[in-house]
C-alpha cells in the first residue's frame, strides 16, 4: 500500500523571509492524516523550513543535488550537506535538463549517490510538446526511466513524477488519460527492471499545471499517488486545499 504524496517544489521563488511565512500557513497540513506533506524551498531556506517543521508531519526536500560528496565544485550542494537537513531530493527535473544540460547520465549518477547518502529522490520525467505531437511520450520517459535507474537495485527509497513538460507552467495539465497510460508506463518499466512487487512499491506521482480545482481528478486514479506541485504549492491555503483533498479521496477508497 503506497501513502500518497503531495510535494510542493517552490522552484526559484520566495526569499527566506518569505518562505518562513509560506511555511508558517501551511502548519496547518500538520493534522492531515495518510498523506505524505513535502516541500521542497531553495536551498537557502532549508535550515528555517527545518526548524519550523521539525515537530510536524511535513517533511523537505532540496530541489537539486550533485552526484559527489565533496570537493572543488563551486557553487554546488553535496549529498553530504542535505542528508542532514532533508529526506528528498527532486532529480532530473526538466528545468535541470532544459537550462542546465542535465543529462541522462548525470541524473543517474545523482540518484545513485542520493540514495547512497539516505536520501529519496524524486526522479521527474517527461516529454516535450514537440516529442508529443510525434508520438515519442512512451520512448522518451521509459528511456528516461530507465537510464536513470540504471545500475541502481531494486529499492524502496524512490519517488518519481511524471511531468510533461508542456503542462508545466502552462495551466494546461495533462488529461486524467494522458498521466494514467504514462504512469502504467513508468511502472511496467521498472517492472521490467526490478520485478513487480518492487515496481508496486513506488510512489508515482503528476506534476504540470495541478492545482485545487483539478487534483482530485488525478488522484481519484489508483495509478497516481499524488502531485508533485509548482505554482499552486506557492499558495499556502492552495497546497492545504490540495492536501486535504487528497486525503479525503485516497483514505476513502
Ligand atoms: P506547475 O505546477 O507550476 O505546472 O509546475 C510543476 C512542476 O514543475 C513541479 O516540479
Amino acid at each position: 500500500m503506497r501513502t500518497p504524496i503531495i510535494a510542493g517544489n517552490w522552484k526559484m521563488n520566495t526569499s527566506v523571509n518569505e518562505a518562513v511565512e509560506l511555511v508558517k500557513r501551511m502548519l496547518q497540513v500538520d493534522r492531515v492524516k495518510g498523506v505524505k506533506k513535502i516541500i521542497c524551498p531553495p536551498f537557502v531556506s532549508l535550515v528555517p523550513v527545518k526548524n519550523l517543521i521539525e515537530n510536524s508531519s511535513i517533511e523537505l526536500g532540496a530541489q537539486n543535488m550533485y552526484f559527489e560528496e565533496k570537493g572543488a565544485m563551486t557553487g554546488e550542494i553535496s549529498p553530504i550537506m542535505l542528508n542532514e537537513l532533508c529526506r528528498y531530493v527532486i532529480l532530473g527535473h526538466s528545468e535541470r535538463r532544459q537550462y542546465f544540460a542535465e543529462t541522462d547520465e548525470m541524473i543517474n549518477k545523482k540518484v545513485k549517490t542520493a540514495i547512497r547518502f539516505n536520501l529519496v529522490p524524486i526522479l521527474c520525467v517527461g516529454e516535450t510538446l514537440k516529442e508529443k505531437e510525434t508520438e515519442k511520450t512512451r520512448d522518451v520517459v521509459s528511456r528516461q526511466v530507465s537510464r536513470g535507474l540504471e545500475g541502481i537495485n531494486a529499492t524502496d527509497s524512490l519517488v518519481i513524477a511524471y511531468e510533461p513538460i508542456w503542462a508545466i507552467g502552462t495551466g494546461k495539465s495533462a488529461s486524467v488519460a494522458e498521466a494514467t497510460n504514462t504512469i502504467s508506463l513508468i511502472r511496467a518499466t521498472i517492472e521490467k527492471m526490478w520485478s513487480r512487487e518492487k515496481a508496486e512499491t513506488i510512489s508515482i506521482l503528476y506534476g504540470g499545471s495541478t492545482n485545487k480545482q483539478n487534483i482530485t481528478e488525478f488522484v481519484r486514479q489508483d495509478e497516481i499517488d499524488g502531485a508533485l506541485v509548482g505554482g499552486a504549492s506557492l499558495k499556502a491555503d492552495e497546497f492545504v486545499d490540495m492536501v486535504k483533498q487528497t486525503a479525503e479521496i485516497k483514505n476513502k477508497a
